[in-house]
């Protein structure tokens, strides 16, 4: 039985390891979420600058302007299918990606708001 200490010590440090996720990574990555948006959102969603069409969905400098629409707000939003999206839905790091897009947008949105 003793021998099997030493295997049990490895096995754990293995394990929390493998658990183990950088500072860095669990933010997301703001290109990365552009780039998912490019090509998954801009179907229905409109760009900053589009002719306002009722037809499509607002463009994310709208959205990221409207209440309580929080870090968390967005991780809740975006782990649900949205009608009428209801075919794809997000990887994990993709939404983390996405979300800190959209959460450096709505800092530049405010920026201009304010002014400066
Ligand atoms: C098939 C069309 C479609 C696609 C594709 C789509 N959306 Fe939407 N989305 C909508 C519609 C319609 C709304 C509702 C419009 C509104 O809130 O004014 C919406 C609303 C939203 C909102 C606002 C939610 C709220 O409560 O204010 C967010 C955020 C959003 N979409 C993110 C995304 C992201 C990220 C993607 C890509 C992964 C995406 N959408 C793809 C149609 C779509």
């Amino acid at each position: 039985m003793r021998t099997n200490l030493p295997l049990i010590a490895a096995t754990l440090i293995a394990l929390s390891c493998v658990s183990y996720v950088p500072p860095v990574l669990a933010g997301g990555s703001v290109e990365r979420g552009k780039a998912v948006i490019e090509q998954w959102c801009r179907t229905c969603h409109q760009q900053a600058g589009d002719t306002p069409n009722p037809d499509m969905a607002p463009p994310y400098e709208q959205i990221v302007l409207r209440p309580d629409h929080t870090r968390a707000y967005f991780m809740q939003f975006l782990k649900e299918d949205h009608f009428p999206m209801t075919t794809y839905r997000l990887f994990d790091s993709e939404r983390e990606d996405v979300v800190a897009y959209l959460m450096a947008l709505q800092q530049s949105e405010l920026n201009k708001r304010g002014g400066n």
